[in-house]
């Protein structure tokens, strides 16, 4: 089976590839943009997502919509994850962190896919904390200043151990589950 992975990310496939190998499921990259609605729901913002790709004419194709909600900022930057990120970016929210004691956040990924004529959409989340400065460089995005355990950042593990614990890892095997008549 060959699903398309709708996104202008290079992480997020790598990520899909990976996961999906063993599942004879060829993920490969497909850069197609899609309007992202300004939602508080990642669910809503996928599921118009999908049904903009439809009216298109595509198929077996996967969106993901991510974001990292941190307590202390009652779940900001949550679903302006990507504008932050390019704005004040990791050093930015670490200056918002200064000083907090409560550092606990969480990663959510709502993977919308469209299969065989059906839509499926699920969330991962992983909980973990804001580090005190960004470590490590692999992964992308906010991956240098969070951490799962509290000791290593998600940019300093190997890319097999981030998807056995990420956000992205529980979406991915949820939707496995629920296509597992497709498989
Ligand atoms: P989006 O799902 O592409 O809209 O992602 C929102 C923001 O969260 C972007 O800045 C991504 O780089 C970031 N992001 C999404 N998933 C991850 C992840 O697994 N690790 C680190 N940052 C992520």
């Amino acid at each position: 089976m060959r699903l398309s992975i709708v996104t202008s990310n290079p992480g997020k496939v790598a990520e899909y590839q990976r996961s999906f190998e063993g599942y004879g499921i060829e993920a490969v990259h497909l850069r197609e943009p899609y309007d992202e609605v300004q939602s508080s729901d990642l669910g809503e913002v996928v599921r118009k997502g999908i049904g903009e790709l439809r009216s298109r004419g595509l198929s077996d194709f996967i969106i993901d919509d991510s974001g990292l909600f941190i307590d202390r900022l009652k779940g900001f930057p949550g679903v302006w994850s990507a504008y932050v990120q390019k704005t004040i970016g990791n050093d930015g929210v670490l200056k918002l962190m200064q000083g907090a004691g409560d550092r606990g956040a969480e990663f959510r990924c709502c993977i919308g896919c469209c299969i065989g004529g059906r839509d499926i959409v699920v969330t991962g989340v992983c909980r973990g904390s804001i580090l005190e400065g960004g470590r490590g460089a692999g992964g992308f995005g906010y991956d240098p200043i969070f951490s799962h355990d509290g000791r290593r950042s998600f940019a300093e593990i190997p890319l097999d151990e981030k998807n056995g614990v990420s956000h992205r890892g529980v979406a991915v095997r949820m939707l496995i589950e629920e296509m597992r008549d497709l498989l």
